[in-house]
């Protein structure tokens, strides 16, 4: 059941106003462009601010991009709502992807905390804050599934699984939305990038993606499914082709299946000059040509390619193109326009003095360290050597130990740089007196510059011995290394996902003076810790958790909070096996004991993942036993009750994230060797046991067919329930389809 955040009273307004347009006047509202000196794309052509400014003035313009400030955009709106015939309002748009000025944990991060409810709150929270500076829209959430930690993305989606993301991207879309899009805290969401962005071949970022329909169907769609169902106003294709054809132009794409048979009534919105490379893909001999393909194809708005501003016109003129497409793009934008209340009030979000006091607001940054802490994963913690005590001698080195600035992660929206609580504020909060510390090896200079090229000082080793030092004299060494903010995200893509420059080989002469050593990574992909895995005992996956980071960390390096972080996307051993994740099919040769050649494996490594999806430690422990299912048989119709009892036989208050697994072992074409289909974080205190239910309808157990028919087969299905994508218990049932007695 879709949610509807489209008003059905506003459609005869729609009507009204779009009968009164001229053609240049439609064309108009199908342009996007950047207000602002601030390129989310390849650099584009400078000084083209003024320019743009007469465009609105002649209603050439439909919505702005990048431009943000509740007086700077009021500004603008007045042009467009007094200065043009008809003064229909711009929508202001943003990428407000894990906060807008309070950061909140990068999206991969957040999904680690497998908490709907605080991922939705971060999302609300967001959203007040980029209401409150004038906004309209973000394009976000970023639901592309990616098995490839190589792709820079992966920061800014929910991982490897389609369950998960699925319910990650409701979460987000209800969080930015809110209830009614009319309200003042409302920000209109935009799933994206429509669809399968995230394999891009070989994780190189902009390549090419080929995909049977079926894992489109089954892998890649989920999530949109899920931010359609929760009513997202906006859907944004992408650069990729999609066997050879160019999202952007992909007619089965956007109108056979998101406005035919998934009926959305919103806009698509282009990806940063997307039309226009149509033609770099070889797809379009110039841009007219372009234009008429992304139009034809159901491309609503055209961000900053300049294609439908210079070419639908004479397109609709030479009866090339049928005014009616023009006319249902633009019916979309005024949908999301009415909806958002902006005839109304266009002025409605910009009011400076709201933008004062709710944008970093106290209780905003308490959430930001709330979500933090439920984000971290302990991946590894030998004997115990976490939590920390206050009467340790504690060494802190690494080159991200006193950044302010890498926490905040990439697509940062508004966050004041080297704004973020950094390890040590948040260690030295701890102890009475200084910290040893001590910065070990540079990786880069700490300012974050979006678009530009990360190098990083590969020979300096001035700062070795001083960090030797302090290690060797201390009890406990805690290492904060990793990546930068500006090593992840979009057009960052990395053929070697190895902690970058040094800062192995300064751990690798730490562990010769002190083997208590804790890692806490920062990181916005996953990485191939293998040697670090073997050789530092305890290590906590800190992610670039935002603004409060420092806080959050020490938090769980002190014990105050019990890390309960789960991976949404598996760590290879090697960047040789990837692309990797659990889900997998069995193929025919399913990998077997090492040292048999004839199976599917790499012979030069273990064919496991470092950790696993689903993977994180607690300072105690849980049991899991009585896995039951009611019946060995069911038929089709009924429910299916699977219960597990969850004990907590640790030393500690703690939560565990019970994960549900399923396996359909006969089905054509064949099902994975697990699917999550179910999850539930229990928090339980010291001994205290639970049982833990979950229910499935037999429609549970199906999937997509190539032609997007939902499908449920009977067979056998194993069932898989545990704290992890490993150690599970197991059971199984039978499915048929009828009762024939
Ligand atoms: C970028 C990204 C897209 C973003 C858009 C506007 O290139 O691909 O996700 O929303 O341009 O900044």
């Amino acid at each position: 059941m879709s949610v509807s955040v489209f008003p059905e009273e506003n459609e005869p307004r729609i009507e009204a106003l779009l009968q009164q347009m001229s053609l240049d006047e439609k064309i108009g509202q199908l342009n996007q462009y950047a207000l602002r000196e601030e390129h989310t794309g390849p650099l584009g052509k400078k000084g083209q601010v003024a320019k743009r400014m007469k465009l609105v003035a002649e209603g050439k313009i439909g919505s702005v991009l990048n431009l943000t400030g509740a007086k700077a955009i009021r500004e603008v709106q007045q042009i467009a709502v007094k200065q043009t015939r008809l003064g229909i309002p711009l929508l202001f748009a943003y990428d407000v992807i894990h906060g807008y000025e309070t950061m909140f944990p990068v999206p991969l991060g957040e999904s680690a905390s497998w908490d709907l409810t605080a991922i939705e709150k971060s999302s609300r929270i967001s959203a007040i804050e980029a209401a409150a500076a004038g906004l309209h829209w973000t394009f976000a959430p970023m639901v592309d599934v990616t098995r490839d930690a190589r792709w820079g993305r992966v920061m800014e989606g929910a991982g490897e699984d389609p369950y998960l993301g699925a319910q990650v991207a409701w979460a987000r879309v209800r969080g930015f939305q809110g209830d009614n899009l009319a309200d003042i805290n409302a920000l209109a969401a935009c799933a994206k990038h429509f669809a399968g962005y995230g394999f891009s071949e070989s994780g190189k970022d902009y390549n090419a993606v080929d995909l049977s329909r079926h894992t489109l169907q089954n892998v890649v769609l989920p999530p949109f499914r899920a931010a359609l169902e929760a009513g997202v106003a906006t859907f944004m294709n992408g650069f990729n082709t999609l066997g050879g054809v160019p999202v952007t132009a992909d007619a089965y794409l956007q109108r056979d299946l998101l406005k035919g048979s998934w009926k959305f009534a919103g806009p698509v919105v282009s990806d940063w000059n997307s039309i226009g490379e149509i033609i770099t893909h070889g797809a379009a001999s110039d841009k007219m040509e372009a234009a008429l393909l992304a139009m034809t194809a159901g491309s609503d708005i055209d961000m900053e390619s300049d294609a439908y501003l210079d070419h639908l016109q004479s397109l609709v003129e030479d009866g090339s193109l049928d005014e009616k497409s023009i006319d249902d793009a633009v019916s979309r934008v005024l949908r999301l326009k009415f909806a958002l209340g902006l005839f109304d009030d266009p002025y409605l979000r910009s009011s400076s003095e709201r933008e004062k006091s709710i944008i970093g607001a106290a209780r905003h940054h308490e959430h930001a360290r709330e979500v933090a802490r439920k984000s971290l994963v302990l991946l590894r913690n030998e004997n115990d050597l976490l939590p920390l005590q206050k009467d340790q001698k504690i060494a802190l080195i690494g080159p991200l130990a006193a950044d302010k600035d890498t926490p905040l992660g990439n697509w940062r929206a508004r966050a004041k740089s080297n704004s973020a609580i950094s390890v040590q504020e948040g260690l030295s909060a701890y102890f009475d007196d200084d910290l040893d510390y001590s910065i070990g090896c540079q990786i880069v200079e700490s300012s974050f510059d979006f678009a530009k090229k990360i190098e990083f000082a590969e020979e300096d080793k001035t700062h070795f011995a001083a960090a030797l030092q302090i290690a060797r004299e201390a009890d406990i060494v805690v290492a904060v290394m990793g990546e930068t903010a500006n090593m992840s995200g979009e057009g960052r893509s990395r053929a070697d996902i190895g902690l970058p420059g040094l800062q192995q080989e300064l751990l690798r002469e730490i562990c010769q003076v002190n083997d208590r050593v804790v890692l806490v990574l920062m990181t916005g992909r996953p990485l191939a810790l293998a040697w670090e895995a073997e050789n530092i005992p305890a290590i906590l996956l800190a992610w670039h958790a935002g603004s409060q980071a420092g806080h959050a960390i020490t938090d769980v390096l002190m014990g105050a909070y019990c890390p309960s972080g789960k991976l949404p996307m598996s760590f290879p051993r090697s960047v040789g096996q990837l692309p990797m994740y659990y889900n997998h099919l069995s193929t025919g040769r399913p990998t077997a004991a090492p040292g048999l050649v004839f199976y599917q494996h790499h012979n030069d490594v273990d064919r496991r993942p470092l950790y696993p999806f689903g993977h994180g430690l607690s300072y105690t422990s849980f049991r899991f036993e009585n896995l039951k299912l009611e019946k060995e048989e069911y038929y089709f119709g009924d429910s299916i009750r699977v219960t597990v009892e969850l004990k907590n036989i640790g030393a500690t208050k703690g939560e565990e994230v019970v994960q549900l697994y399923l396996q359909d072992l006969v089905a054509m074409p064949a099902r994975p060797v697990l699917e999550l289909k179910g999850f539930q974080k229990i928090e339980l205190a010291q001994g205290e046991s639970r049982i833990v239910s979950f229910q499935w309808e037999t429609t549970d157990l199906g999937y997509w067919t190539a032609e997007g028919e939902w499908k449920i087969e009977a067979g056998m299905f194993r069932v898989f329930v545990g704290g992890s994508s490993e150690h599970l218990l197991e059971s199984n049932f039978i499915l048929n389809e009828k009762d024939e007695y």
